[in-house]
């Protein structure tokens, strides 16, 4: 197995409703080497129109702060809990979440074998953490999950809504907590 021909299977998924109103099934995209792997929420409507994870103003936002702190985009493997996007950007419906990690995210993890995964907001971090926490108190701090280093940051939406940049605002901290991937990458 490889990426390319589960990303063609995925492109025929009907395994959950969100099939039915997707323009494409936004698989995910990057290095298929990558060291470091970004796990989003789900596509919203540009990720949907375009087939590409993180196209629309999160993923602009999600481009700056990885240039921020030296990490090229397309070093990099991203992805999202779901690949079809939820009705008016709702969050997934746990059911959905389940059927498709299972079906698609944890193969590609097992092919990518990244050193550092990012989730980014609750949904994706929920579910390497396997309950619901708080992405407040999570983020910045390494966790395991099956012998990978988990690293939970708040989802670039958030940010877009909360733009200030004080010392302790969450632009601020995900500022920080970008160079300390940077860092243990290296
Ligand atoms: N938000 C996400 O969680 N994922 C995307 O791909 C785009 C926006």
């Amino acid at each position: 197995m490889n990426l390319e021909l589960l990303a063609a299977q995925a492109k025929a998924c009907t395994a959950c409703g969100l099939a039915r109103q997707r323009t494409h099934v936004v698989f995910g995209e990057g290095n298929p080497d990558a060291k470091l792997m970004i796990v989003g929420e789900g596509p919203g409507e540009d990720e949907d129109l375009q087939g590409r994870p993180f196209v629309g103003r999160s993923g602009q936002l999600l481009d700056k702060i990885l240039e921020a702190a030296g990490i090229p985009r397309a070093s990099v493997y991203i992805a999202n809990i779901v690949k079809c996007r939820p009705p008016g950007n709702r969050a997934p419906e746990p059911l959905e979440a389940k059927t498709c990690t299972s079906l698609w995210l944890v193969k590609q993890i097992q092919l990518v074998k990244p050193q550092i995964i990012i989730p980014l907001g609750a949904t994706a971090l929920e579910f390497f953490a396997g309950e619901k926490l708080s992405i407040t108190k999570a983020r910045g701090k390494f966790f395991e999950w099956q012998g990978i280093r988990i690293f939970p940051m708040f989802h670039p939406a958030y940010l877009l809504r909360n733009p200030s940049r004080e010392a302790g605002s969450p632009k601020h901290l995900t500022w920080q907590d970008i160079q300390l991937v940077k860092k243990t990458l290296d």
